[in-house]
Formats: structure tokens, sequence, C-alpha cells
């Protein structure tokens, strides 16, 4: 089991990182690429653990994958789409290791297949709930079985998922109760095999990753306002094979953004990084909390909007408690652990409401994220739906000793607190960090942060 040490320093941080490819939008770019008819090229892909799932899925499903160097020397990715008909029986069990997002979507696409497949995961992914996804496949038509567990009714990992015995899955008009975007997207992935049109209304607007690669490969969807259609009538089946770009990750730059609103220090700069408007509700929230991140150099790359980020050396001064919760929770879904330790750093009270979906992720978030805050020393009330936290303004945080409970994001924002405590600070457990963002700890380095990793 792997630590980090972090010694806080006087110097704060400052300088200019790149993130790691986003890894939403890499774990689409390998099952999509898959199911293009040709070879596509994928740059830009993240290099942690869980991305790895994917392309290794994509391998087991009959793509070939190859590395290549990349038109500006940076890797490239060659994958050899088999087709939308084109897809083999795995040889044995795809393993998802601890990714919620690889399972889910790949259920998806294996409710379409006229062979079984088996998915498993890690014992974290193991306890994560399934039914969402089940229920829906089950009405088009597919069959999803899973283990029985914790809650009465619900469904966990292993799954096994299987097509109809005769002819396509059928057609499906769904709204979610959860906003989902990875239901929504196992849906549409679905909707790919379907006679008929699929169609998912939402809740919120959550991350709309999948409809927008699905459209730039030529795929039939639609959308009208909350609601989104894939229709396959009159379409050939064909998922073009164009290049994929990855863009930056924002749920990694948030680390590198929010370490430099709580040690202060000189400009922070982070390059490249997606803005699409279904993931900024960490930027939107800090802007109500009174820090203004700059965006820079705003782009298109491969359909996704992309800005470099700049964080001014002041921009932590007078940040200010909020309410924090609807739209903004569901488009900061994965930030609000880092979003808590920033609100730690503010003068007032911080409130976190809608968000009862954070304990459903890779641990129960808002018991990580209040128990890790508490033990640098901040008062925290946990309430159904979410949390309040106790800005401490600029008074320091207390060295602490965190169980980041195998939760790469607990991991990664313990370590950005530790930077504003008046003492040494170690976080266990982090190796699962290299499922989402293997080089944290020298991107945080090299910003002047001291972290070391331990075993
Ligand atoms: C993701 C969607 C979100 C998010 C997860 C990645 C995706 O999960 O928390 O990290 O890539 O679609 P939910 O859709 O379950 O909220």
């Amino acid at each position: 089991m792997t630590s980090y040490i972090i010694e806080p320093d006087r110097a704060g941080v400052a300088g200019e990182v790149g993130a790691p490819g986003d890894k939403s939008i890499g774990h689409r770019a390998a099952i999509l690429a898959a199911l293009a008819s040709g070879e596509v090229s994928i740059t830009g892909m993240g290099r942690g653990e869980d991305n790895r799932r994917s392309l290794g899925a994509a391998e087991a499903l009959g793509a070939e994958i190859s590395v290549h160097r990349g038109a500006g020397g940076g890797e490239a990715l060659r994958v050899h789409g088999v087709g939308l008909d084109g897809l083999a029986a795995p040889r044995g069990p795809i393993d998802c290791g601890n990714a919620g997002t690889a399972m889910r979507l790949l259920a998806g696409i294996l409710a379409g297949q006229n062979f079984g497949s088996e998915l498993v995961g890690d014992a974290s992914l193991s306890r994560r709930p399934m039914r969402r996804i089940g229920d829906p496949l089950t009405a088009m038509g597919a069959s999803v079985t899973g283990r029985e567990g914790q809650r009465p009714g619900e469904i966990y990992p292993p799954l096994s998922v299987r097509g109809p015995r005769r002819g396509r899955l059928a057609g499906l008009d769904w709204t979610l109760d959860v906003a989902s975007a990875q239901v929504k997207s196992a849906i549409l992935l679905a909707g790919l095999f379907a006679e008929g049109a699929v169609s998912v209304s939402e809740p919120g607007p959550t991350r709309d990753h999948t409809e927008r690669m699905l459209a730039y490969l030529g795929a039939p969807v639609s959308r009208d306002k909350g609601r989104v259609t894939l229709d396959p009538a009159g379409w050939d089946r064909r998922l073009e094979p164009r290049p994929l770009a990855v863009p930056g990750d924002p749920s990694a730059a948030a680390f590198a953004v929010a370490a430099g609103l709580v040690a202060g220090g000189g400009d922070i700069a982070v390059r490249g990084v997606c803005v699409n408007d279904t993931r900024t509700g960490f930027f939107d929230a800090l802007a109500t909390m009174g820090a203004r991140i700059e965006r820079r150099n705003e782009r298109h790359e491969g359909g996704e909007p992309v800005a470099d980020l700049h964080v001014p050396a002041s921009a932590g001064e007078g940040l200010r408690g909020a309410e924090i919760g609807g739209d903004v929770v569901v488009r900061a879904i994965d930030e609000i652990p880092i979003l808590a330790v920033v609100a730690a750093r503010a003068a007032g009270d911080t409130d976190f409401r809608d968000a009862e979906e954070l304990r459903y992720k890779e641990s129960d978030r808002i018991a990580t994220t209040t128990e890790m805050l508490r033990g640098f020393g901040v008062e925290v009330e946990e309430h159904a739906g979410g949390f309040r936290v106790r800005g401490r303004g600029a008074k320091p945080l207390a060295p602490a000793r965190v169980d980041a409970a195998g939760d790469h994001r607990i991991a990664m924002s313990a370590a950005v607190a530790a930077l504003a405590a008046d003492g040494p600070t170690r976080v266990d457990d982090v190796d699962n960090v290299a499922t989402s963002f293997p080089e944290f700890p020298a991107a945080l380095g090299s910003l002047g942060a001291q972290i070391r990793t331990v075993d």
C-alpha cells in the first residue's frame, strides 16, 4: 500500500502543467473506435488504468490496437474498428478493474450482441449499483443479471449480459430517475444495435460526450432540451473511422487549480483542458465563491471545447462560502471532494446539497470527504443529501493522517488540502490515483509542492 507524505511550504505553488487525457472521453473513444468501420487514430488518451480497461475490452472484443508516434511527437493509438456487426465473443470475463464507466458503457454495447459476456470489477466496483443500467437494457430485450447484495432488489457486479436470442433490441423511451451520464450512455450505445429509436430524458444536464462523439462519427443523434434520441431509421449503421482527439481532463485539472487557491504562491496555468459546459460546475462554483479562473486560447478539438486555464496568484484570497446544489453538483459530480477542500479555506460555511449520488462512487464520497476534512481539523456536518463545511478562512488546516480508502479523488484532494496545513500530512492507500491521474504527484511536485510517495 502506497502513501503520500506532503510537507507544506510557505512559498506555495506556481507554474504550468498539462492535464491527462479526459477519462470520460477516453472510455468513449476506446469503445466507439472499436465499433467504427475502419482504422481510427486516437491522440491524447490518458495513461490511467481506467482507460486501459476500456482499451483492453476493445481488444477482447476483437479490435486490434497498436501504438504509434503521433503528428506532434506524442503517442497515438491506432484502433482497427470492426464495424457495428463485427464484435467477437470475448474468451473470458472482461475485467473493468475500478472503472464504473467502462462497465456501464460496455454493458450497453454487449446488450446488443448475439453472444453472452461477463463483466467483472475490483472490490470497489463490485459494490456499485447496476440496476440503473440493467432495467433499461432489459426493457430493450437484453438479459442483464448480476449478483445480489447489500440492498434488496439491487444488482452488483459481476454482470452477465447478452442480447436478444433473435433479432435486434427494441427501441426505448426512457426517463432517468438519477442524473447519470453513464446510464444515458449505456442506453444510447445499446441504441446502435436497436431496431427502433432510443430516447433518454435526463433530470439534469449530465456530460454529453457520448452523444457528441456519436454525432461526430456520423450516427443519427439529435437533442431536444433534456432529451437525446438516436434514431437508426434510414441509417447505414456505420460509424465513420474519423480521428479522435482526447482533450485534457477538467476533473484532473481541478487539483492543480485548487492547489493554487489553497496554497497561494504564484500564478498557475493548466494547458488544454476540456471546458464542455456539462463539466464546468467546479469552475462555476469557484466563481460563486469569489475565485475567478480565467480561460485563455479557447478553441475546439475533436468536437469538444478546450481552453488553457489560468489561476492568478491572488485568486484564493477572499474565498467565501456558498450554497452548492442543483445542476452545479451534477456538472461537478467528481469534483465535490476537491471543492470541499477549497470550501475549508473559505470564509463562512459552504453547503453541498442534492449530492446523494456521491454515495455510489468509488467510495461513499459523502462519508470519505467529510472524514478527510475532519482529519484536517475542519468542522463538517453531514446531512441527508450532502454536507456543510465550516470554512476556516486564512487559518491553516491541522496536519493530518488521512486514509484515502482506495479512492483516487479522496487521495488527491487530501494531498492538496495538506498544502494548507501547518505541518506534514500523510495520506494512506493512494495507489488508486493510478486509475485516473498517474502523473499526479509529479504534476503537483512540478508546481513546487513537497510531495513524496512511500511504500
Ligand atoms: C461519468 C459519469 C459520472 C462520473 C463518472 C464518469 C461518465 O458518473 O461520476 O466519473 O464518464 O459518464 P454517473 O453518470 O454515474 O453520475
